[in-house]
C-alpha cells in the first residue's frame, strides 16, 4: 500500500488502468469525466490529492485528438490541485511518427506533442516503445521509456519454437534493432523486408534480404500495425520467399482504416499484440492474441514511485 500514490485513468484506456491499479492493489482514483454539450472536455477530481505523487493512463491513440487532449486537461487539474508530482503514463504516445523535418515546410508533431505534455505540469513521463527512441529527448522532464519485447517474448517462449526452425524477418530496415533483440532471446537468423513507403497510406515492398526461408517459421515484429499496410505486405513477401508459416507481433495494434480486414485476409498463423491501446470488438479476430502489459507498467509505477531503478524491467 503506498499512502501518498494516486492512480487516474483518462476515458482512452480505463481497462489498461484498472488492471495496472490491481497489479498496484490500490483502488483508481476517482475523477468525472464528461463533455460539454459543445464537445469541450469537462473534468472534476473527486478527491484530495494534495502533494499525492499521481500517476494518469492516458495512451494518446485513436480518437489521438480527443485522447491528447483529455490527457493535457487531467494534468491540468492535478497541477492546480497541488500534486506533489505527476507522471503522464503513455503507454501508446501518437503524433510520434513526424519526428523530423523529411520534408520542406512539414511540423514536427511529436517535438509538439512532447511540448505540450510539459507545459501542461507533467513533472515526468513513462512511455512504451516510443516510435524513434530519440523521442525521449524531445521531453525536457525525465522520461521513462520501457519496451514491450520481453513480455511478447515470454508468449512466443512459451510456444516452444526451435531456434534452428526460427527466421525473424524484420519488415523494415528501421526495425533491424528491434528484430536482433528479439533473435537475441528467441533464437533463429535474421531476413530484412526492403520496405519503401511512398505515402501515409502506401508502401511498397519486394525483395528479402537473408533469404530464400526454406520452409522456416517466420516471426515479424514491428512497433505498431496501424493501416496493416506494412506488415501484410511483409507477410506476403516472407510466404513468396518460402516461409511455412507466418506469426505477426506489434507492440501498439493501432488497427485503424483496413487493418483488420487486412490481418484477416492474410496467412498469418497469429497476431501477437499488447494491450497499449483497447480494442472494440471490431478490430478483433480468431488469431489475434493480447498479451497484457499491465504487470510491466505496475511495477514500473511502483518502482518511480519508491525512486528505484526500472532499469530491472528491460531484461
Ligand atoms: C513504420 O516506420 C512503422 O514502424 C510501422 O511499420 C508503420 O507505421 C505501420 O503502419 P501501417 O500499418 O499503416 O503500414
Amino acid at each position: 500500500m503506498y499512502d501518498d500514490l494516486t492512480l487516474l485513468s483518462g476515458r482512452a484506456h480505463p481497462a489498461l488502468a484498472a488492471e495496472i491499479a490491481e497489479y498496484l492493489s490500490i483502488p483508481l482514483g476517482r475523477v468525472i469525466l464528461g463533455n460539454f454539450p459543445d464537445g469541450e472536455i469537462s473534468l472534476r477530481l473527486e478527491q484530495n490529492i494534495r502533494g499525492a505523487d499521481v500517476f494518469i493512463v492516458q495512451p494518446t491513440g485513436p480518437p489521438v485528438n480527443d485522447s491528447l487532449m483529455e490527457l493535457l486537461i487531467l494534468i491540468d487539474a492535478c497541477q492546480r490541485a497541488s500534486a506533489d508530482r505527476i507522471t503522464a503514463v503513455i503507454p501508446y504516445f501518437g503524433y510520434a511518427r513526424q519526428d523530423r523535418k523529411d520534408a520542406g515546410r512539414v511540423p514536427v508533431t511529436a517535438k509538439l506533442v512532447a511540448n505540450l505534455i510539459t507545459k501542461a505540469g507533467a513533472d515526468r513521463v513513462l512511455a512504451m516503445d516510443l516510435h524513434a527512441a530519440q523521442i525521449q529527448g524531445f521531453f525536457d522532464v525525465p522520461v521513462d521509456h520501457l519496451y514491450a519485447a520481453p513480455t511478447l517474448d515470454e508468449y512466443f517462449l512459451s510456444l516452444k519454437i526451435p531456434p534452428d526452425d526460427i527466421v525473424i524477418v524484420s519488415p523494415d530496415e528501421g526495425s533491424i534493432k528491434r528484430s536482433l533483440q528479439h533473435l537475441e532471446r528467441l533464437g533463429g537468423r535474421l531476413a530484412i523486408v526492403d520496405k519503401r513507403r511512398a505515402s501515409a497510406m502506401k508502401t511498397s515492398q519486394a525483395n528479402l534480404i537473408g533469404g530464400p526461408l526454406d520452409g522456416k517459421l517466420a516471426l515479424l515484429f514491428d512497433d505498431m500495425i496501424s493501416t496493416g499496410g506494412s506488415i501484410v505486405g511483409a507477410v506476403e513477401i516472407a510466404r513468396r520467399h518460402g516461409a511455412r508459416e507466418v506469426y505477426v507481433s506489434a507492440s501498439h495494434p493501432v488497427l485503424c482504416g483496413p487493418a483488420t480486414a487486412r490481418l484477416r485476409e492474410a496467412e498469418i498463423r497469429e497476431v501477437v499484440v499488447t494491450n497499449s491501446l483497447p480494442l472494440r470488438d471490431d478490430q478483433k479476430f480468431p488469431n489475434l492474441r493480447i498479451v497484457t502489459i499491465a504487470p510491466l507498467l505496475g511495477e514500473a509505477i511502483r518502482r518511480i514511485h519508491r525512486n528505484e531503478s526500472v532499469s530491472y524491467l528491460f531484461d
